[in-house]
């Protein structure tokens, strides 16, 4: 029989979710925060996952499944107060068991491409799998990102919050000691995603977690992202070679269209980022950052009012303009998700930093505690 809207892991919180009233997001009217839990299926290997709703006291609402702690919805207010999605994925398990673009998920263990599939720590080689081309992306063929993760969800004064962990075992994906990884996701009380990342090991093992939503801050049946105002708090990016590897160097923005500093259209300079597909899909070293949380970028959509910042301790993201998106996904709302259709702004540590020593290192050691916060902050204007 299928389950829906079942409660009973959470019976406090899912009163208050049941409080939650219906047309939720009309301006100006307070609304209760909580959780909800339902059944969104079952993985090809057996197990069931489950779908939360974490709605905060504004009505902004997020839906999170505990498979590759994907946001499968993500709605917040325009400057008229509605409340609407603003970000790319399915509503249903089956969309995400296929290979997708990331929409949405933890990624892990390491974030971004590793050149040649392989490393070495500690002069030991470590062989990974190539699934881009010869190199490593996102975590091998089974990353963070589809892996069913334990769920927790809780409250506290902060706002709605949902905690999952994941142990990942020695030599999985090719990985080194087995990693325990937590990931907790808040909606705050004031319109922030909060997503606070831990993980330990008991061997050394190279970590860089981060985040794929693809964002479209005027709902994603509005069309490309072009149009969306950047500003990326970074004087320097890491080049990459045509396969999106970095080379090692570290250069400035200046002069180039990668230049965010002074807030302008994704679309304005778009065309002269070369690469195949084009587009942006470049690693930024934030001004400051790898020290604190720090404000990292600034978006604005016109149209909408919406304005995202997004505040992080880690030293680089990564702005990434769906250029690999083709149409072949339709989505919510039976929309298409074509090129340039969403952006993501992935707070990391630069890609393939494994090979590059001027990099700042990503490798755990036993008795070290990897942590990552990162504050996708909402509001219009
Ligand atoms: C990241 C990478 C991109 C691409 C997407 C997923 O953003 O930088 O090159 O692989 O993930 O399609």
């Amino acid at each position: 029989m299928r389950r829906c809207a079942v409660f009973a892991a959470v019976p406090l919180l899912a009163i208050l979710g049941m409080l939650v009233e219906a047309g939720a997001g009309t301006k100006g009217k307070k609304m209760k925060a909580g959780i909800q839990k339902q059944a969104f299926g079952k993985t090809a290997e057996g197990p069931a996952v489950d779908l939360y709703t974490l709605t905060n006291a504004n009505g902004m609402m997020t839906k999170i499944t505990n498979y590759g702690g994907i946001v499968t919805e993500l709605h917040t207010a325009d400057r008229n107060g509605k409340i609407e999605n603003v970000v790319l994925g399915f509503d249903n398990l089956k969309d995400y068991l296929v290979r997708h673009p990331y929409f949405g998920a933890i990624i892990g263990r390491v974030g971004n491409r590793i050149a040649k599939a392989s490393f070495t720590l500690d002069g030991k080689e470590y062989k990974l799998a190539a699934n881009n081309g010869p190199n490593t992306l996102h975590g091998g063929e089974k990353g963070f990102d589809r892996v069913v993760w334990k769920a927790e969800p809780s409250e506290n004064a902060d706002g709605v919050a949902l905690k999952l962990s994941y142990l990942s075992p020695d030599g999985e994906e090719g990985f080194p000691g087995n990693l325990t990884t937590t990931v907790v996701y808040t909606i705050t009380n004031r319109n922030e995603l909060k997503i606070e990342y831990t993980a330990t090991t008991d061997k050394a093992t190279p970590v860089n977690l981060t985040q794929h939503n693809y964002f479209n801050l005027a709902t994603p049946k509005a069309g490309t992202v072009l149009d969306h105002e950047l500003m990326i708090a970074a004087d320097s990016y890491t080049p990459t070679d045509n396969a999106l590897i970095p080379t090692g160097e570290i250069k400035p923005v200046k002069d180039t269209p990668l230049d965010f500093n002074t807030p302008m259209t994704l679309g304005a300079r778009i065309e002269q980022v070369k690469g195949d597909p084009g587009g942006y899909d470049h690693n930024y070293v934030i001004r400051g950052g790898g020290k604190g949380l720090v404000l990292a970028a600034r978006v604005y959509e016109p149209k909408t009012g919406r304005a995202m910042e997004v505040h992080t301790t880690e030293p680089a993201i990564q702005l990434y303009t769906g250029n690999f998106l083709n149409g072949k996904e339709k989505g919510l709302d039976g929309v298409v998700y074509r090129k340039h259709y969403g952006f993501c702004l992935e707070t990391q540590h630069y890609p393939d930093a494994v090979h590059h020593a001027n990099f700042p290192s990503i490798i755990l050691r036993p008795g070290k505690t990897y942590t990552q916060t990162t504050v996708y902050r909402f509001s219009a204007k």
